[in-house]
C-alpha cells in the first residue's frame, strides 16, 4: 500500500516535471502511409488535446474514418485533486478487469467494424495504463475488432507505455497487430510528424486488394492456399501470426482429410459444395482440407493454390489417418501473393522467394523449391 503511495507520488512528480517542459514547435515534414492501405478506422479518445492533435496530424497521411471515444458524464475533471477521479477508475478497472461495471460509461458509437481492414486506436496513459474511457470502449467492442490488423498510438507525459500495451492486448485479444506501438510523449512530441511518417511504414496494414496466404505442410512438402476474405479466415490468420498450428486429419468420406483445430472459430455457415483444393471449417472448431466434393453447411477457409487431381491427393495423403499438418503463416504474409508451387516436370529446380518471385540463384533465405520450403 505504502510502496503504492510512494510509486503514485514519484510518478505525479515526474508527470508535473514533464508537464511543465515547453512543448516544441510544430514541424512541416508530413507523414505518408503505406501504399494501398485498406480502409481505416482511426478511434481516439482525448481529454487534454494531445491525442486530438496526433490524430489531426495522422489523418492528413492516412484516409480513414475517424471516431472519438467521448465519456458519458461530461465535464469531469480527472487531473483535479492529484488526479484523483483519472486515479480512482484506473484502480477500479485494474481490480476488477472483467467486470462490466469497473469501466466509466461513454458516449454510444455506432461503427460497423466489417466495413474496416484497419483500426489505429490512439489513446492517452494514465497511471501507466490506457485512459479508462478508451478502455470502456476496447472492453465492449475489443471482440468485433477480431481478425483486423490493429495499430496502437499511446501518448503519456513520461511514462513508458508496456501496460498500456498489455491493456491494449487484453482488451483486443484476436487482433492482427501491425506491428510495435508508437509512444509520443512530451520530449518527442515536437517531432510528432516524422514520429508518424517512420512509423506508418514500419506497420504491416492490411491492403485493399491484399489476399492472404497461408502455408500447409504435411510429410515435408509445403503448399501455399490463399485464404478467404472473412471473419473465420482473418482469427485464423491472427492465430498463426502467433505460432504456427499442428493438427492431426484423418481421411473421410473418400473426399476429405478433417480434424481438431484446437480452437474456435467465427463461423458463418452455409450450404455450399465443397470442391477439391477447398480449405473449410466444420463445426466451428474443426479444419477439412479437401480432395473431392461434398455439399454441407459449412464456412471457407480458403483454397489450396496450384494442385488438383492426384497431386492433390497425394499432398493430402488421401484415405490415410494420423496425418499430421503444420498451418503456417509465410514470413511476411502482407506481400506474398501469388505464389505457385508446381512441381518440376523439365528436371530443373522451380524456386520462388516468399514474395512471389521466381528465382534463379537463390541467396541465403527461406524459399518455396518445387513446392517444399526450404533454406539456402
Ligand atoms: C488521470 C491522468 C493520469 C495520468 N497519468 C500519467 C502517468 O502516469 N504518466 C505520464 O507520463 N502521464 C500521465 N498523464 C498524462 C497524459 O498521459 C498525457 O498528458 C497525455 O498526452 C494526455 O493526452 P490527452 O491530452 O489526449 O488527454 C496522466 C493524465 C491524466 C489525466
Amino acid at each position: 500500500m505504502a510502496q503504492t503511495f510512494l510509486r503514485r507520488c514519484l510518478a505525479l512528480m515526474a508527470l508535473l516535471a514533464a508537464t511543465a517542459c515547453s512543448e516544441g514547435e510544430g514541424t512541416e515534414a508530413r507523414a505518408q502511409a503505406p501504399a494501398g492501405m485498406g480502409r481505416t478506422l482511426v478511434v481516439y479518445y482525448s481529454f487534454t488535446n494531445n491525442v486530438r492533435t496526433i490524430v489531426g496530424e495522422l489523418t492528413k497521411a492516412v484516409s480513414a474514418d475517424v471516431v472519438e471515444v467521448q465519456p458519458a458524464e461530461e465535464g469531469l475533471d480527472y487531473a483535479a485533486n492529484g488526479y484523483e477521479i483519472g486515479s480512482s477508475l484506473i484502480a477500479g478497472i485494474r481490480n476488477h478487469p472483467d467486470d462490466a461495471d469497473s469501466y466509466p460509461d461513454i458516449k454510444p458509437t455506432d461503427i460497423d467494424f466489417s466495413e474496416y481492414d484497419n483500426i489505429i486506436v490512439c489513446t492517452p496513459l494514465w497511471w501507466s495504463q490506457m485512459a479508462a474511457p478508451m478502455q470502456t470502449f476496447l472492453f465492449r467492442n475489443g471482440q468485433k475488432m477480431g481478425g483486423k490488423h490493429v495499430a496502437l498510438i499511446v501518448s503519456s507525459s513520461s511514462s513508458g507505455i508496456s501496460s498500456t500495451v498489455a491493456d491494449a492486448k487484453r482488451l483486443i485479444p484476436n487482433a492482427v497487430w501491425t506491428g510495435d506501438a508508437l509512444w509520443i510523449n512530451d520530449r518527442n512530441r515536437s517531432q510528432t510528424a516524422v514520429l508518424l511518417s517512420e512509423w506508418l511504414q514500419s506497420q504491416t496494414f492490411q491492403t485493399s486488394t491484399e489476399t492472404m496466404k497461408m502455408l500447409i505442410t504435411i510429410a515435408g512438402q509445403t503448399q501455399i492456399a490463399t485464404l478467404e476474405n472473412n471473419q473465420a479466415a482473418k482469427e485464423l490468420a491472427a492465430k498463426l501470426q502467433e505460432d504456427p498450428v499442428s493438427v492431426s486429419l484423418n481421411s473421410s468420406g473418400d473426399f476429405e482429410i478433417w480434424g481438431a483445430l484446437g480452437f474456435s472459430l467465427t463461423s458463418s455457415d452455409e450450404r455450399i459444395t465443397a470442391g477439391p483444393g477447398d480449405i473449410i471449417l466444420y463445426d466451428d472448431s474443426n479444419i477439412c482440407l479437401f480432395y473431392g466434393s461434398n455439399t454441407w453447411s459449412y464456412t471457407r477457409l480458403g483454397k489450396i493454390d496450384g494442385l488438383s487431381g492426384s497431386g492433390l491427393r497425394s499432398f493430402l495423403k488421401a484415405g490415410e489417418r494420423g496425418i499430421e499438418a503444420i498451418l503456417s503463416l509465410p514470413s511476411d504474409a502482407t506481400e506474398i501473393k501469388t505464389l505457385r508451387s508446381e512441381p518440376s516436370h523439365s528436371g530443373e529446380d522451380i524456386i520462388y522467394s516468399l514474395k512471389g518471385e521466381r528465382v534463379t540463384n537463390p541467396a541465403k533465405g527461406v524459399y518455396i523449391k518445387n513446392g517444399k520450403k526450404t533454406i539456402e
